[in-house]
């Protein structure tokens, strides 16, 4: 039988990167029946809410989408339709592999990296809890609770067990956020001590940034609250050849939603050189979420070999293909 999956172009880059990776699973041949649900910042603003319903609707009866970048408006405008998907679904765990690419130049080629990002995704500085308590002083709250953080903590290291991952490292600011961050740590070591053949280390979130920067290898899980996952995601995308190649998944207990770590590029928008890496790479962790794990290999494969061809890679890795021609060489490496 068929899987139903919500499709969910965006906008800018969106449409590109989503075509050219339907077009990749069709390839491999998994049954795939999608429902296509547009998205983008025009369709909102016309609809005045951030998530309209038939977004919401098609990814409750499915259980599983595919979403490319929507647009959000900054310093104004409508709430961003990513938080609100996550939140209105309750998609608590973003989790967002990072590895080294076959023969892809980057600062960090002479290293191995592969380490994979937990980050809650519901709360912290994205509740969107925002005020202006007088004429130019505004508030934004941090919230932290104890359900969300054990709820990451304990997908971080279930995960990290069944992936026989080694060690898990906690990111933090509670040297100076005790309360709230402190909370968030006090859960990751609760959850750490049901795991004792995972090891476990914290690091302050400034440390994490410079110790990932000088010594990525060194890193193998990590978990973070939301503001510091988000950014800490991007840093490691850059290490391994930037946001065209991060793949990334919003994990529910009812429903998933893979999409790339990037947005939605308006500076090369409908220019056909968008790199569709990281949403390919998306769809690999979707088909491995369905049970199609052979196919997922294989999508996995093809793509490392279009990377060791070298000469089809993108503007943004330092090549001068297309969308079309990565996608096609994806294609024919599945066929041979
Ligand atoms: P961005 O990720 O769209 O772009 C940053 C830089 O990376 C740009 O130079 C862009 O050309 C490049 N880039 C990103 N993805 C690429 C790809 N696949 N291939 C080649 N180059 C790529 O980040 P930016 O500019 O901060 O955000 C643009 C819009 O996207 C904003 O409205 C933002 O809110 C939205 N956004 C949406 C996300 C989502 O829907 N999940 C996630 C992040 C941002």
């Amino acid at each position: 039988m068929a899987h139903k999956i919500t499709l969910i172009p965006g906008d800018g880059i969106g449409p590109e990167v989503a075509d050219a990776t339907v077009e990749v699973l069709g390839t491999l041949g998994v049954p795939i029946e999608w429902e296509r649900v547009e998205l983008s910042a025009a369709i909102i603003e016309k609809a005045g809410v951030s998530l309209p319903p038939h977004v919401l609707e098609s990814v409750e009866r499915t259980g599983v989408a595919l979403k490319g970048p929507v647009t959000t408006p900054i310093a104004g405008g409508f709430k961003s339709v990513n938080v609100a998907i996550r939140k209105q679904l309750d998609l608590f765990a973003n989790v967002r592999p990072v590895f080294t690419l076959p023969g892809l130049k980057t600062r960090f080629q002479d290293v191995n990296i592969d380490m994979v990002i937990f980050r809650e995704n519901t709360e912290d500085l994205y509740s969107g809890l925002e005020h202006e308590v007088i004429k130019d002083v505004v508030e934004s709250l941090k919230i932290i609770t104890r359900y969300a953080s054990m709820r990451i903590a304990n997908y971080a290291f279930a995960y990290s067990k069944k992936n026989s991952r080694k060690k898990i490292t906690a990111v933090h600011k509670a040297n100076i956020m005790k309360l709230s961050d402190g909370l968030f740590i006090r859960c990751c070591r609760e959850v750490a001590a049901n795991y004792p053949e995972i090891a476990y280390n914290e690091l302050i979130v400034d440390n994490a940034s410079m110790q990932l920067v000088m010594r990525p290898e060194t890193f193998d899980v990590l978990l973070l609250p939301n503001l510091y996952g988000d950014i800490v995601s991007d840093l490691a995308a850059g290490l391994v050849g930037g946001l065209g190649v991060v793949p990334g998944a919003n994990m529910g207990e009812k429903c998933a939603v893979f999409e790339a770590v990037h947005g939605s590029a308006p500076d090369i928008a409908g220019q056909g050189v968008a790199n569709p890496t990281a949403l390919m790479s998306s769809s690999i962790l979707m088909l491995r979420h369905l049970g199609e794990g052979v196919a997922a290999d294989r999508l996995q494969q093809a793509i490392m070999a279009a990377f060791r061809q070298g000469d089809v890679l993108t503007r943004d890795l330092g090549g001068s293909a297309t969308t079309r021609q990565f996608t096609d060489a994806v294609k024919r490496h599945i066929e041979a």
